[in-house]
């Protein structure tokens, strides 16, 4: 069990990076240029920035670099970057969905918020098979591992932001 989710674990990692590490972009250059839609909402709000898609993708082909070195595969660098690309493209789907729901930039859709980059990773990735091509080929096992992951780790993070006093709600 240990084993599938460690497995799981390191195929997903860099779509966990490339989600994770935009956060850290304070003020950037929104991809919608500010621009808003046919319903008067933001296309996709200024939370998705040219910076983190930037950083994001450093982030991911980092990872692959990383497992390039140990396992000594070149494809294992096209594959993290192809996963990392997948996850923020997700992530920016998630956002337009939420604009035209009407939700606000930075308000929570629960569920979606927390798949939506593995959602968007998996699929490019299946798209262009790079998983197979690099060895690896990612499960349905593994697909639902890692939703039990992304969302205890969504809980888990919240939880301690709001101890430390991030955030009024712990949830
Ligand atoms: N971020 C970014 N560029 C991206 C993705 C994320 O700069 N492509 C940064 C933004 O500062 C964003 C933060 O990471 O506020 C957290 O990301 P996320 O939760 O996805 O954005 P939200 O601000 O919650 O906006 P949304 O409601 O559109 O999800
Ligand atoms: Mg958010």
């Amino acid at each position: 069990m240990l084993k599938l989710i460690f497995i799981a674990f390191i195929k997903y990692l860099p779509a966990m990076i490339a989600n994770g590490v935009p956060v850290f972009i304070r003020k950037g250059t929104p991809i919608d240029r500010g621009k808003k839609f046919i319903d008067g909402r933001r296309v996709l709000g200024d939370g998705k920035t040219w910076e983190g898609l930037i950083i994001g993708s450093i982030f991911s082909i980092s990872i692959g670099m990383v497992y390039y070195i140990i396992l000594e595969n070149k494809y294992l660098i096209l594959y993290s970057l192809v996963l990392g690309i997948g996850a923020l493209l997700g992530d920016i789907i998630a956002s337009f969905i939420k604009r035209r729901l009407g939700i606000p930039r930075g308000a929570p859709l629960p569920v979606l918020d927390q798949v939506n980059f593995i959602l968007g990773s998996t699929a490019v990735v299946k798209i262009f098979r790079v998983d197979e091509l690099a060895f690896m080929t990612i499960t349905l096992v593994d697909f639902i591992i890692i939703l039990f992951i992304a969302s205890i780790l969504h809980v888990t993070t919240n939880y301690i932001a709001f101890k430390l006093g991030l955030k009024n709600v712990p949830w």
